[in-house]
């Protein structure tokens, strides 16, 4: 039987700076006999060296779609918009299973290709939780740059350019003195508190030195009653942080933000859930992804009204590319080892199950 392989692509995602695998986890893949190629990538957190060093052999940036059609891509983030046919079977998160924009076109390229997807969000274990997932991260960088767009608003300024930091404690230190030397006076409330993102942004600001009764903390039971909810309006940053998987009443209107007038606390809302193209997003006030160069979008307010901005960035993690990389990617490591088998282990049967369904919805949407 032929060796396993996989080939790592590079990210084009501007400010992608995170790998699906690390060179920790290719080492532990090579050790279990697969072959591992990786593209060359200036972006990558990782140096394309640490690859070599424990054994992958370095291919040309960007040059997988010329890669043999049976090796396996593996990435992380979408791929640039193209109307190319995908031959290949790809591993990443695509974005594209609950009708975001584009959708049916990105698995229209998978139907003229016939090429398969797995997408990462979907890949769950027996109890159906996610194998891997970068939540956790996300909520605490989230929480992170909410809390400097506070800083900036407070002193009459827009938040400029975020940029990636080192590590944990670099990032810490540097919110905690933008806010003066600490976050002691800022009253958060983080929906989806029990989830992975949620524990992350709960974490933050328990690291920037909130109060402890001013970090309120909601899950499924305190939004059983149905929005939109006034207690948002009582805080300076919202986080909401669910995972939507059905239509529910809005948590937020702009009607309500007209209304509370100069009354409004709230300061800042960072949806790090980022259903921003969903029909349901329970956060109709803004309808873009912002960016790291320009992390905040302004909420029409109403005039003379206290300013209101969003940030809704998709790749929060990013801001900590080499700790989210590892957990990630380690995580990801159990079932990477089964993908040989992927025609029998449940984690991508169910992953290739899943895809089919989505690509006949596509097919038919697109009338293909
Ligand atoms: N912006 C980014 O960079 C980024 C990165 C990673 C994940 N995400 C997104 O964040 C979202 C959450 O991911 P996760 O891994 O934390 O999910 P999770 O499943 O671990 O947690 C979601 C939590 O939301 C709660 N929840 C669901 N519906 C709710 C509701 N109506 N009211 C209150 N609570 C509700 C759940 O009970 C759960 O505790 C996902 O949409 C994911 O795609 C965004």
């Amino acid at each position: 039987m032929s060796k396993p392989v996989l080939w790592l692509r590079c990210e084009k995602k501007e400010f992608e700076r995170r790998s699906a695998l690390t060179p920790t986890t290719a080492k532990k893949l090579i050790g279990a006999g697969f072959d591992i190629y990786v593209e060359r990538d200036e972006q990558r957190i990782f140096d394309d060296a640490e690859f070599e060093a424990v054994g992958c052999k370095l291919v040309e940036n960007n040059s997988w779609p010329s890669a043999p059609k049976d090796i396996p891509i593996i990435g992380l983030k979408e791929l640039p918009e193209s109307t190319d046919p995908l031959p290949h079977t790809h591993i990443q998160f695509a974005h594209c299973y609950k009708k975001q924009g584009g959708w049916s076109s990105v698995l229209a390229r998978f139907h003229h290709g016939g090429g398969t997807l797995y997408d990462l969000e979907f890949l769950e274990d027996e109890n159906r939780r996610r194998v891997a997932a970068f939540g956790f991260h996300a909520g605490f960088a989230g929480a992170a740059a909410g809390a400097l767009a506070l800083a900036a608003q407070q002193d009459g300024k827009k938040l400029g350019l975020l940029e990636p930091y080192e590590n944990e404690e670099a990032m810490i230190t540097h919110v905690k003195s933008t806010l003066g030397g600490s976050g002691k006076n800022v009253k958060a409330l983080v929906i989806g508190a029990l989830g992975r993102c949620g524990r992350g942004a709960v974490d933050l600001f328990r690291k920037i030195g909130l109060d402890e009764n001013n970090i309120l903390k909601w899950d499924l039971d305190e939004t059983a009653k149905g929005g939109p909810f006034q207690e948002i309006l009582e805080v300076d940053i919202f986080v909401n942080c669910i995972y939507l998987n059905s239509q529910i009443p809005s948590f937020i209107t702009r009607d309500q933000i007209l209304a509370a007038g100069k009354d409004r606390r709230l300061s800042v809302v960072v949806d790090v859930s980022c259903d921003t193209t969903n029909p349901f997003n329970p956060i109709p006030i803004y309808s873009i992804n912002t960016t790291f160069s320009d992390p905040t979008v302004a909420v029409d307010v109403g005039p003379e009204n206290p300013p209101l901005s969003v940030v809704s960035i998709d790749h929060l993690p990013t801001l900590l590319p080499r700790e989210a990389s590892e957990q990630f990617s380690s995580d990801l490591l159990p079932s990477l080892l089964q993908f040989p088998n992927r025609k029998s282990a449940r984690v991508w049967t169910d992953a290739e199950k899943l895809f089919k369904e989505k690509l006949a919805e596509a097919v038919a949407a697109e009338g293909l």
